[in-house]
């Protein structure tokens, strides 16, 4: 990366994510932009796409410094080191870059060597998110992931020699796991862990092969019941661990919070960049919600021709601006500030609702008057979001 020019702490948080959207296979439950390539992929062609894709984006914002930037997939471990550096650069160029700036690229176990993962390291990367999913060969096989349990601990291991800042995902509530059994995969891991782990339940997608197995009751994941022993069990094990649950689905040790994910969660402004990607910009004032062309090959003809990869591009109503406030907000354990909705929607957040879902224990004031979901608001959180938006 070039070399950064600016305090980090002179702006708000600014983030920009970059999809890689290829993958070696494609796991039956996900339904992330990801496609399996059987030719090999031109990755040159996709960084000239990335670059004039950067390049727009910050004509359109320019001057904010860049706190964040994100690889994410897809599996952006099966870019060769170079891209991975190349893209760093052509961000670098664009905009100033925060000297403490956070680089997350996230890994599949398959992909990951050592050499490969210094390579990330000397091209700017800093933080690395590993996609373990299991600790349990059963159960990755069922998953259909290419990595055993010691595979994806040795990927681990690899990323721990290489960067001071890891984490690593696992999915729980996988079918036929008990609550025993997850306490000893989740104590396990905790073992491995180092600041930061993202643990998510188990969603049946739509038009995923998990989701026709599901329907054909071929696939029985936990019932309603075991799923909240499974999220009760998390929080309590991960917060007597030191990592408290600082999203729904996010723990970390205090301070090692993933600071490009708290940009999404926080309402910050990003640009997205790649095939499929998001963005929210602000320009001229309005809230700019932006999407890329999702198709790989599709993406890259547009931006060939047109400059950008765009396809939608809308101007955010002050009501959807602040509604998209509430729902990431309250994701977070820290919650909201009320003014800031106010801001952003023109009304006040009904005293009537916060009261009573104040009284069923599912919200409450912290002492700088945040509002936060508490822990037995969590596990209804849409329910709770859906009350405070109505
Ligand atoms: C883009 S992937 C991570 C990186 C890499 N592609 C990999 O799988 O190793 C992001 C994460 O989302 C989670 N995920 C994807 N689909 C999910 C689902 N249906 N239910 C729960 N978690 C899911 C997985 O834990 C996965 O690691
Ligand atoms: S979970 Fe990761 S590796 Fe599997 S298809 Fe999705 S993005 Fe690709």
């Amino acid at each position: 990366m070039s070399d950064p020019t600016t305090t980090p702490d002179a702006a708000e948080a600014f983030g920009v994510y970059v999809h890689w959207p290829f993958c070696l296979s494609k796991c039956p439950y996900c339904d992330f932009n990801s496609h399996v390539r059987h030719a090999a992929i031109d990755e040159t062609r996709f960084l000239r796409a990335f670059e004039t894709e950067i390049a727009a984006t910050a004509e359109r914002a320019p001057g904010r410094t860049v706190s964040s930037i994100f690889l994410g997939g897809g599996t952006p471990s099966l870019m060769q080191p170079g891209t991975v550096g190349a893209i760093l650069d052509a961000i670098g160029k664009r905009w100033p870059v925060a000297r403490d700036v956070e680089v997350s690229l996230e890994a599949n176990p398959t992909s990951v060597e050592a050499s490969r993962f210094r390579g990330y390291r000397a091209a700017g990367v800093n933080r690395v998110s590993l996609g373990v999913q299991a600790l349990d060969d059963a159960s990755l096989k069922e998953l259909g992931r290419l990595h055993t349990a010691q595979e994806a601990l040795d990927a681990v291991a690899i990323a721990r020699a290489n960067f001071e800042r890891y984490s690593f995902d696992l999915i729980y509530a996988r079918p036929r796991q008990t609550p025993q059994e997850w306490q000893t995969e989740l104590k396990r891991a905790i073992a491995e862990a180092a600041e930061h782990l993202s643990l998510y339940q188990l969603t049946i997608e739509a038009d995923t092969p998990f989701a026709t197995l599901h329907q054909a009751g071929k696939l029985i994941t936990p019932d309603d019941d075991t799923a909240r022993t499974l999220y009760d069990l998390t929080q309590e094990i991960c917060a007597g661990a030191g990592l408290p649950a600082y999203e729904v689905s996010n723990h970390a040790r205090p301070g090692a919070e993933c600071r490009h994910n708290l940009v999404y969660w926080r309402g910050h402004e990003y640009a997205g960049v790649g095939p499929g990607a998001h963005g929210r910009l602000d320009i001229d004032g309005r809230r700019h919600a932006t999407m890329a062309e999702k198709k790989p090959e599709a993406w890259l003809m547009r931006v060939e021709t047109l400059g950008h990869g765009l396809v939608t591009d809308d101007v955010l109503l002050p009501e959807e601006r602040a509604d998209e406030f509430l729902l990431m907000g309250l994701r977070l354990a820290e919650g909201i500030d009320p003014a800031r909705y106010t801001a952003l929607s023109g009304r006040t957040l009904d005293p009537a609702r916060i009261e009573t879902l104040t009284a069923h224990g599912f919200v409450e004031r912290d002492r700088n008057g945040s509002l936060r979901v508490t822990p037995s608001g969590f596990p209804v959180l849409d329910a709770v979001v859906a009350d405070l938006a109505a």
